[in-house]
């Protein structure tokens, strides 16, 4: 049974079907969706590509769209100015035009490239995201945030450009390795925190016993929230942020390539815990169920003996959160909750990243 989530955008809203065994079908909903062009484009990676591309051509060819597969290398480093001029110089000479339409097949990484080719190729053209990691599914497909990399931090060249459809094909997830699969649960744990209790403690059993209704619900999260907020305005989307100002600069003193992205994220959301019961009255019962269902899904929970809270934090002021040196920072009261504080000192987060260290090496 496949489950529908509607983002409501207006004009710009649009369906995530949410299935097993969606991707030989998907073909007729994906040209409606793109507004019924004949040629389209698959961007897909060197993973992905090999596992699933065929049965998706085959299922757009049978709907009457003559397809045109491009495949980057698999890893974040395809999220270059040289991988997007690949994939809108193969549309252009593969005779894309206006009408022509983007599908995005792959995890996060091919999502935010392709939709970014969508959103420039002709001054923007129609994108449908087949998203196959957990992580694509539960987040990054939805929302309509496409980009690249800059060499002076993540995600610096983008723009927002919604998918007309979004196809998240649980079966596709049984190839994914164990690593990748436990990032996106750090995502679904974020989920819960910000809006979800529950969710929480149930993600983990979860994913083992109903993929499709456990991505289903986390697609309906991150849709009211996009919906509430869709440009990153009034502060309700920054919410999806729990976790990620301390992540992302965890991953960026990991060197980018030693922890993946929801790894950084657990330990992020273990220090933003920290914060919460600190500088929030988090109860630290509710700090120790969040910890407890990063630790079941096998995912980090404390700063690894060799990152000094003063290097990491030395890689924070890239982040973008710092807007003029003021520190934006997303705590929870309670579970199901998010709040923007705007009261969070840079001793502060250093104070909780000590707090995460094996309990010999705090200062
Ligand atoms: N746009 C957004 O709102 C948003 C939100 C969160 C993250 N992101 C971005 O998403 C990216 C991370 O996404 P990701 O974790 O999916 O990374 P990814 O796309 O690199 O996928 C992880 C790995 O799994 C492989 N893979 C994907 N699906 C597979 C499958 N079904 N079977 C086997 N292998 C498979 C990929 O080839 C890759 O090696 C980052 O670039 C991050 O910035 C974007
Ligand atoms: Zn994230």
């Amino acid at each position: 049974m496949e489950k529908r989530v509607t983002v409501p955008l207006g004009e710009f809203s649009y369906d995530v079907v949410v299935g097993a065994g969606l991707l030989a079908e998907c073909g007729p909903s994906i040209r409606q969706a793109c507004g019924g062009g004949s040629r389209c484009t698959v961007v897909t990676d060197s993973h992905v590509g090999p596992l699933y591309g065929e049965v998706l051509c085959r299922s757009l060819e049978k709907a009457g769209v003559r397809t045109l597969a491009v495949e980057v290398p698999a890893g974040e480093s395809s999220k270059s100015f040289d991988q997007l001029e690949m994939v809108c110089e193969a549309m252009a000479s593969g005779g894309m035009d206006r009408k022509s339409f983007v599908v995005a097949l792959g995890g996060g990484v091919v999502g935010d490239l392709a939709g970014f080719a969508a959103a420039i190729f002709g001054r923007g053209i129609a994108c449908t995201q087949v998203p196959t990691s957990l992580l694509a599914q539960v987040d990054s497909s939805v929302g309509g945030k496409t980009g690249i990399n800059a060499r002076a931090g993540k995600n610096l060249i983008g723009a927002f450009h919604q998918p007309r459809l979004v196809i998240a094909d649980t079966n596709t997830l049984q190839s994914l390795p164990g690593r990748e699969f436990r990032e996106g649960l750090a995502e679904i744990i974020k989920h819960g925190v910000i809006r979800d209790a529950g969710l929480v403690r149930e993600a983990v059993p979860l994913s083992t016993r109903d993929l499709p209704g456990l991505v289903a619900r986390n697609v309906a999260i991150k849709a009211s929230v996009v919906a509430s907020d869709p440009h990153e305005q009034t502060g309700e989307r920054a919410l999806l942020n729990f976790g990620h100002t301390v992540g992302h600069a965890i991953e960026r003193a990991g060197g980018y390539g030693r922890f993946l992205h929801g790894e950084a994220i657990a330990i992020g959301i273990c220090a933003a815990l920290d914060l919460s019961v600190r500088k929030a009255g988090l109860p630290t019962a509710e700090a120790d169920v969040v910890r407890c269902a990063l630790k079941d899904a096998g995912l980090p929970t404390t700063l690894p003996a060799d990152i000094r809270p003063d290097t990491t934090l030395a890689a924070t002021a890239h982040d973008k959160k710092f807007e003029d040196g003021a520190i934006r920072f997303v705590l929870t009261k309670h579970l199901g909750t998010a709040f923007v504080s705007n009261d969070i000192t840079r001793s502060d987060i250093e104070q909780s990243l000590n707090n995460l260290r094996p309990a010999a090496q705090r200062t």
